[in-house]
């Protein structure tokens, strides 16, 4: 198996492939199915602040922001019960899993305030974390933050928690800030050791005659793989922060594409949820064959082979690219 070995956070990963958080990761069982089915690293759902905090000046900031909202809008605020999590109860999740598995188990934490993102994370740390993904998960809809003073929050979150751990750090990002190429470099600056790109925005939908807020979590196709296939290939080459792939990763094609672009580990939680974790076999074992057919001996060969670098001005090309699409009308 030594063909797909890959390095990811300073760990020497068997194969590239990455159970990403989801309910699987939640149990011991599936995590244990996850890890005998070929799962390299495992990312552990999000623990979210709100959850860890229990303090009522906290609460009332951030858990009763809806008591004045208008009846209709009541129901976008979930029930305050969610936020129950025992502090104990998701450190002994990390424990239990790092002693249960022998692959690298990645907390995931996203907090809401500064001593929050550096607390959580050591305790985090102390529980048994090998790594830790800051889910930096954001819906920027206050009209006063500029996107400058929300890139520097989150540089600012970044590296204070990078300074508090001895653990790697991965930051989880989503796709919209505007100059993605420079921040990831700030991110590399601030001690992020990866970047895990991209996390999947969720929008809830409105229940018409009800006037309720529904939440549906509609799993990934492939086609999102091209978000992150995308920035890979820009980013590998320009930062020496390692890169991984999450949104879309549902076939082994999938996964040749994103380590052509040049990722370090490929992650999936759509694919397992809907195949079962024995999926990673059929992922791992498409990949090997897609080599064997390529005369590939090596995924280190493969890895970046597609990326920007390799073409003299990248955002002329996604430029010069984008007219050829839109003038040749390929639209299916
Ligand atoms: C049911 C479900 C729960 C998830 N929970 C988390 C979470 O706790 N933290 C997180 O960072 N991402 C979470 N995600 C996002 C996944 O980790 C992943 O980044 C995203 O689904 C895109 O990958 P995919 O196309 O393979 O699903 C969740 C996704 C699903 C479908």
């Amino acid at each position: 198996m030594d063909r797909l070995r890959s390095s990811y956070l300073g760990f020497s990963l068997a194969t590239p492939l990455v159970a990403s958080a989801g309910p699987l990761t939640g149990k011991l069982d599936t995590l244990k199915a996850l890890e005998d089915h070929g799962a390299s690293a495992v990312v552990l759902p999000s623990v979210f602040e709100e959850q860890l905090r229990h303090d009522e000046a906290f609460k009332d900031h951030f858990l009763q922001a809806n008591s004045d909202a208008l009846s209709e809008a009541h129901s976008f605020f979930p029930d305050p019960d969610l936020y129950q999590l025992q502090a104990d109860e998701a450190l002994t999740r990390v424990q239990n899993a790092s002693e249960a598995l022998d692959i690298p188990v990645i907390a995931s934490l996203n907090g809401a305030t500064e001593e929050g993102w550096k607390g959580f994370a050591a305790e985090l740390e102390s529980a048994g974390a090998d790594a830790l993904e800051l889910n930096l998960y954001q819906i920027s809809a206050d009209p006063t933050l500029s996107g400058r003073q929300i890139e520097e929050r989150h540089i600012d979150t970044v590296r204070d928690v990078s300074s508090s751990v001895r653990i790697p750090v991965a930051v989880k990002v989503g796709h919209t800030y505007t100059a993605f190429a420079h921040l990831a470099g700030r991110f590399e600056e601030a001690g992020a050791a990866a970047l895990v790109m991209f996390n999947r925005f969720y929008q809830p939908d409105f229940e018409i005659n009800s006037r309720t807020i529904s939440r549906t979590l509609g799993l990934s196709s492939s086609r999102e793989a091209l978000l992150p296939l995308t920035w890979i290939a820009i980013l590998r080459g320009q930062r020496n922060l390692d890169l991984a792939a999450t949104s879309g990763v549902h076939q082994p094609d999938d996964v040749v594409k994103l380590i052509m672009a040049g990722a370090d580990a490929v992650c999936t939680t759509s694919s397992l949820l809907k195949n079962g974790p024995q999926h990673l076999h059929t992922l791992t074992q498409g990949l090997l064959e897609w080599m064997d057919r390529h005369e590939y001996e090596q995924i280190e060969d493969l890895r970046g082979c597609m990326r920007r670098e390799y073409t003299e001005n990248p955002e002329l090309f996604e430029r010069a690219n984008y007219i050829k699409l839109l003038q040749t009308g390929q639209w299916d």
